[in-house]
């Protein structure tokens, strides 16, 4: 028998008294279970909590499982930024019969993403980056559907911020406005079909959000610190337990740094003007060459030049030039570099 440290950790779905002891007392006997301690030889269980969680101590928990004996001790943690949110973290010293090296720590709900190491089942997860009209969506959507893989568009949520300011008269340049208002836009995937159908406070804005004035103001939205913390959290949530193929601007570089592939697609400006194009004809709507040209290198100076989280290629990622390839071989080495991983 020795002494060992066995940590823990679990997020609670509501500051509520039920709640946040049912999770407490998931989380601890769970952690017993996995490391078959007997209560009796617990000799003290230490819990921290985030700020938002006020309605009762977690070690009421550890009480009501009977663990009567031992040191019970509950903190407030200290807040630091983007950090996981209503988590209860818990440390528990106990007489074992294992080695400290094979103890097993145990990591719930949203809090395996402190610990995807440690989390039970490995999702895989692939960032694909590029400027627009690189073919990300195009590409991702049909890798989704093959590999069975979510597929995030992350773009989607940007232009969702951006359509609830046009909505509501906010001007996409003003962004104290913007982060004041941030609170009333709730932003929700769904999947009908298997096809990304986005949600703006339970409004299906899938194909509202598909127009260039929404893009515009996409790319202006999502230059505010505040916009992109909001739905970077929605993004790695979403990515925390699933297979997922997810696009945009800083998947591979921050918003999953981690993700077992990162591509970054790139074409020439001509190439992507010209599919652009090719998408109005097919969807009946008049433009003229020029100007789609000068709108994409003017969102791409937009996208790349940003303070927050600019497009660039992570360190660590494929470029693939999609400028002459067709979309089946694009797929296809993408496919190839997934299955390696
Ligand atoms: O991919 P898209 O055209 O739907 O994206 C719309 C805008 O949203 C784009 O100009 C930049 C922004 N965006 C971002 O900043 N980060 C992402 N992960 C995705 C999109």
């Amino acid at each position: 028998m020795s002494i060992c440290c066995i940590r823990g950790a679990i997020t609670v779905e509501e500051n509520t008294r039920e709640n946040i002891l049912y999770n407490s007392k998931l989380l601890l006997n769970e952690i017993i279970k996995k490391n078959n301690i007997n209560i009796n030889s617990i000799n003290s269980v230490f819990f921290t909590a985030t700020k938002d969680i006020t309605k009762v101590y977690p070690a009421v928990a550890a009480r009501e499982i009977g663990i009567c004996e031992a040191g019970l001790m509950c903190v407030q943690e200290m807040f630091v930024e983007g950090s996981l949110e209503m988590c209860i973290r818990v440390l528990i010293t106990a007489n074992i019969d294992i080695n400290q090296k094979d103890v097993k720590h145990v990591y719930m709900k949203n809090a395996k993403k402190l610990r995807p190491d440690l989390s039970d089942k490995k999702n895989i997860c692939v960032a694909i980056d590029g400027p627009a009209g690189s073919g990300k969506s195009t590409i991702a959507r049909i890798i989704a559907k093959e590999l069975n893989f979510i597929y995030v568009d992350t773009g989607a949520m940007y232009r969702s911020v951006a359509l609830y300011c046009i909505n509501n008269n906010i001007s996409t340049n003003d962004n104290k406005k913007i982060i004041n208002i941030l609170d009333n836009i709730d932003i929700k995937i769904d999947y009908i079909n298997d096809i990304q159908n986005i949600f703006l406070n339970e409004e299906n804005v899938t194909e509202l959000i598909r127009n260039q004035i929404v893009a515009d103001g996409a790319s202006k939205v999502a230059a505010i610190k505040e916009v992109r913390e909001k739905l970077v959290d929605i993004q790695r949530k979403i990515a925390l337990n699933k297979d997922v193929i997810m696009d945009g601007r800083d998947i591979g570089t921050h918003v999953l740094p981690n993700a077992h592939v990162k591509i970054y697609l790139d074409a020439s400006i001509d190439e992507r003007t010209k599919r652009r194009c090719n998408e109005l004809k097919e969807n009946g709507i008049a433009f003229k060459e020029d100007e789609i040209k000068k709108e994409i290198v003017k969102r791409d100076n937009y996208d790349k030049n940003r303070k927050e989280s600019p497009l660039k290629q992570a360190e660590d990622a494929i470029f693939i030039d999609t400028s002459s390839m067709k979309i089946e071989d694009v797929k296809n080495e993408i496919i190839k570099i997934i299955k390696r991983v």
